[in-house]
């Protein structure tokens, strides 16, 4: 009989670092779940990509985090597949700025939910799945999680709450399944930045030691290093090229 592949679900895996993260677990031998919101055609795309590369090897799993029952939904694309959950990469979030005077239900819905509320409601929900695959959860948290993002603060504030769901839950889930985080520096920037984002660009490459933004490599293999460290738990990794030593 075949050997069973490991099997990864990655949200938001279809762009950007989640694309970089659902093809480095692929190439070290993880069958891939690749959840999208809107990025359908991406998805697809990424999908045929590793199929081709090994038959059967990639799906395609919808919805929307912070809609009600979202998670649910998401898990429930998952498990019709039948198969263990190996490794959960909490990867999708929503990112926008919040002025403290406008910041509204809808705003903090979106961030929250995405953040926070939907990772905590997708684990929960896919925990037979990761209990019988004796699976790891990896979390993209955000070096802001520690130090707020000036404009950001439903944002930061979400990503603090997602760290700690990252400490807590190793402990809870401990010894069956660990839980970590990575937390990315300046990787990608945004893609429709304002202009106040663009002249913040070059303040920020100002204070990383590195003087350069990272790579989503450098984020994949460091999600790739804390699914396979079987005796780290409740870790957050910073990728950030030392700038969480100078700010
Ligand atoms: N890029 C960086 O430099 C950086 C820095 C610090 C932290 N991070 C963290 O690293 C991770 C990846 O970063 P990124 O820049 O690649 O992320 P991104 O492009 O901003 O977002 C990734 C995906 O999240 C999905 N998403 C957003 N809201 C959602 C919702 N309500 N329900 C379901 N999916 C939703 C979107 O999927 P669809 O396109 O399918 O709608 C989106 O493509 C994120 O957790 C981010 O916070 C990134």
């Amino acid at each position: 009989m075949a050997e069973q592949r490991p099997v990864a679900l990655v949200t938001g895996g279809a762009v950007r670092v989640g694309a970089a993260i659902s093809r480095r677990l692929h190439a070290d031998g993880f069958d891939v779940a690749l959840h999208y919101r809107r990025s359908r055609r991406p998805a697809e795309e990424l999908a045929a990509e590793l199929n081709d590369v090994r038959a059967d090897s990639a799906f395609l799993v919808a919805g929307d985090l912070a809609a009600t029952g979202g998670p649910q939904t998401i898990a429930a694309g998952f498990l019709d597949r039948g198969t263990t959950c190996d490794l959960l990469v909490n990867n999708a979030s929503s990112f926008f700025p919040t002025a403290v005077d406008d910041a509204d239900d809808a705003a903090w819905d979106e961030l929250f939910g995405s953040n926070l509320r939907g990772p905590f409601f997708l684990i929960q929900t896919l925990l037979p799945a990761l209990q019988a695959g004796q699976g790891a959860i990896v979390n993209l948290v955000d070096i802001h999680a520690e130090r707020p993002l000036a404009g950001y603060p439903v944002y930061s504030m979400a990503k603090a709450g997602l760290v700690m769901l990252t400490r807590s839950l190793a402990r809870e889930l401990a010894p069956l399944i660990r839980v970590n985080g990575v937390a990315p520096g300046a990787i990608l920037w945004p893609e429709d930045p304002d202009d106040a984002w663009g002249r913040e660009q070059e303040a920020i490459l100002k204070r990383v030691p590195l003087g350069r933004t990272g790579t989503p490599e450098d984020i994949a293999d460091a999600v790739l290093y804390l699914a396979r460290a079987p005796y780290v738990t409740g870790q957050i990794l910073a990728v950030d090229g030392g700038r969480s030593v100078v700010i």
